[in-house]
């Protein structure tokens, strides 16, 4: 069908368009709550006829049986850029593996591999206006790039999203098929901080000055640390991911966006995971743009910011400062994402800091988050020569610019009290850090 056909002529059935998909093909999907729900989930139902299928996929929310059942073994395999709850389960099972990468390049990389091919793109999008332009919606991370790659562009139209300004649009004549599904958005549970959650979130906020620019990461904690913040003046929002919080922020007056120095006046963010209210908040919102992640997440985009402060979670954090936030061991968690993006760009900005803010033990208080050397199998999120500031429920630990035994005494104030002693001992029994203190000469500078 030619693409100057109108929406009816091009809206078919999600059987229909999944008809399309031959043996061997490439299907890049859009991520998170923009996920294609219906399409995705009829994958499974034409398997007997699909072999060696590829998904592209970021932050799955819901488990496809494309994805979950071990049956699908021979059909279908998934590239995973980030991985969520139910991906973790299958990991091991030889159906899908996790693609490094930095969010900035992970359309761009992906495509250069694939030598710039791809079968077949599903994403959804709002019904079309009068003029025929329809929003993206809820996510530009990878979306626009695959759009445009494709041999092959579905939209699933959901009357349920919302119209995100931006660089969102999209017109009906860049799109071969239309299909509907009219089906409730993802919304991410929310869940009351914890006393310790808060506790970090007091330290981090203490290092946000009125009229700082913000990014948020992905986990609990950076929901806890907007409580915090509610008193401040004229900040600003460049994130990755806009998330509940920063609703919270706005409606207190703490976020005007007043004094950031790229996209004055509005909040920019690639994609949105929340609840409703974030979703209405989002909705044609003019003081709102979503942008490609290439944009929100190139580190020498965030760093023309003033007064950038980038937030991320880890999960593990060694005395030299090598930040693990992806994998637990050699078990693969979630993704870098754009965790390194946004704590380097933060580095880059006049004022700005890098921040991770973990909790200081992991398995109900059984093992320290801050450890030696990081677990063997585990991926390096923030190299030691890349990290900036880390932050647990007892205090900040500054480690750029710090030499190696600066670092590991800084650290080891911010572990647990239960495991200071044990750390010191093993630091220095494996020699990460010199035993001799050299008389007169100051353990920290
Ligand atoms: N050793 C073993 N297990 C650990 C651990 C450690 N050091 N640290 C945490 N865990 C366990 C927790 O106990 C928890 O287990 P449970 O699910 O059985 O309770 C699980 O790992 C998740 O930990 P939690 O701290 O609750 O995770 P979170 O939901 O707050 O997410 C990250 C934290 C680091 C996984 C998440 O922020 C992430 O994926 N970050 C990387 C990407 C990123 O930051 N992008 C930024 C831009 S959006």
């Amino acid at each position: 069908m030619g693409r100057t056909a109108t929406y009816a002529e091009k809206l078919i059935t999600i059987p229909e368009a999944v008809a399309m998909v031959k043996s061997n093909m490439r299907i890049g999907t859009a991520i998170a709550a923009s996920e294609p729900t219906g399409l995705l989930t009829e994958l499974a139902n034409q398997k007997e006829r699909l072999f060696d299928v590829h998904t592209w996929v970021c932050l799955p929310m819901r488990a496809y049986e494309y994805a979950m059942n071990p049956e699908m073994a021979e059909h279908f395999f998934v590239d995973n850029w980030f991985y969520g709850v139910n991906d973790r389960k299958v990991h091991s099972q030889g159906r899908m593996s996790y693609i490094p990468n930095n969010l900035h390049r992970a359309a761009t990389d992906k495509l250069y591999a694939s030598g710039g091919k791809l079968d077949v793109f599903w994403g959804t999008a709002t019904p079309p206006d009068e003029r025929g332009f329809m929003s993206l919606s809820l996510s530009l991370v990878v979306e626009k790039e695959l759009l445009k790659a494709a041999d092959l562009v579905v939209l699933e139209i959901n009357e349920n999203l919302p119209w995100t300004l931006g660089d969102t649009q999209v017109h009906i004549s860049e799109v071969d098929y239309v299909v509907e599904n009219h089906i409730p958005l993802f919304e991410l549970p929310s869940e009351p901080s914890s006393e310790v959650e808060l506790k970090i979130g007091e330290y981090v906020a203490s290092l946000i000055e009125d009229g700082s620019t913000l990014q948020l990461g992905i986990g609990g904690i950076p929901n806890a640390i907007t409580s915090s913040l509610v008193d401040r003046k004229e900040l600003g929002i460049h994130t990755e991911m806009f998330n509940d919080g920063m609703v919270d922020l706005y409606e207190a007056g703490a976020v005007t966006n007043s004094k950031k120095s790229i996209y004055k006046g509005k909040m920019v963010g690639a994609f949105a995971l929340g609840s409703k209210k974030l979703y209405d908040f989002l909705n044609n919102n003019i003081g709102v743009e979503l942008l490609q992640g290439r944009v929100t997440n190139d580190p020498y985009v965030i760093g023309q910011n003033y007064k950038m402060i980038s937030v991320n979670t880890a999960l593990q954090v060694d005395v030299m400062g090598q930040v693990c936030s992806q994998s637990i061991g050699y078990r693969h968690f979630s993704g870098t994402g754009g965790q390194l993006d946004t704590h380097r760009g933060a580095q880059l900005s006049e004022g700005g800091r890098g921040i991770i803010a973990l909790r200081s033990t992991a398995k109900k208080g059984q093992i320290s988050t801050i450890v030696p050397i990081l677990s063997a199998g585990s991926e390096v999120t923030v190299p030691s020569q890349c990290v900036d500031t880390v932050v647990t429920e007892y205090g900040i630990a500054e480690l750029r610019g710090r030499s190696l035994r600066e670092r590991a005494a800084a650290l080891i104030k911010i572990t647990h009290p239960d495991f200071r002693d044990q750390l010191w001992e093993e630091v220095e029994k494996l020699g990460i850090v010199p035993k001799v203190i050299v008389p007169g000469i100051s353990f920290v500078s």
